[in-house]
C-alpha cells in the first residue's frame, strides 16, 4: 500500500514537472529607452518619456567593421563596447555588444 502510493506521488510529482512553465515573463512595454539623466534612482534605467523618444535612440554610428587603434593599450587590443550608456533604447532588453580589435 505505502509502496503504491508513493508511487502516485511520485507520478503526479513527474506530471506536475513537466507542465512547469520556464521562461521570463513578458515586458509590460513594448520599449524603454533609458532616461540616463533622471533624478530618480533605481537598479538600471527609469524609462525616457514615450513622447520624447527618437529614432537616434535606437541608433549608433559605431562602424563596429572598422578595426580600432591598438597602439594606446599594453596588450595591443581595442574593445568597443555598445551597451545601454551607448545605445539608450537597449535599456531593459539585456543586449550589449563588444568589439575587439587585436593588434596582429
Ligand atoms: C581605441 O580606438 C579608438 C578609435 O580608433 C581610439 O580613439 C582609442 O584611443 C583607442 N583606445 C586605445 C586604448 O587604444
Amino acid at each position: 500500500m505505502a509502496a503504491s502510493s508513493y508511487f502516485l506521488l511520485a507520478v503526479s510529482r513527474a506530471l506536475a514537472a513537466s507542465q512547469a512553465i520556464a521562461s521570463d515573463p513578458s515586458p509590460l512595454q513594448d520599449f524603454c529607452v533609458a532616461d540616463k539623466y533622471s533624478p530618480v534612482k533605481v537598479n538600471g534605467f527609469v524609462c525616457k518619456d514615450p513622447m520624447a523618444v527618437n529614432a537616434d535612440d535606437f541608433f549608433k554610428a559605431a562602424n563596429l567593421d572598422k578595426p580600432r587603434n591598438t597602439m594606446g593599450s599594453k596588450v595591443g587590443s581595442n574593445v568597443t563596447l555598445i551597451n545601454v550608456m551607448q545605445l539608450p533604447g537597449l535599456n531593459t532588453l539585456g543586449i550589449s555588444l563588444a568589439a575587439l580589435t587585436m593588434h596582429p
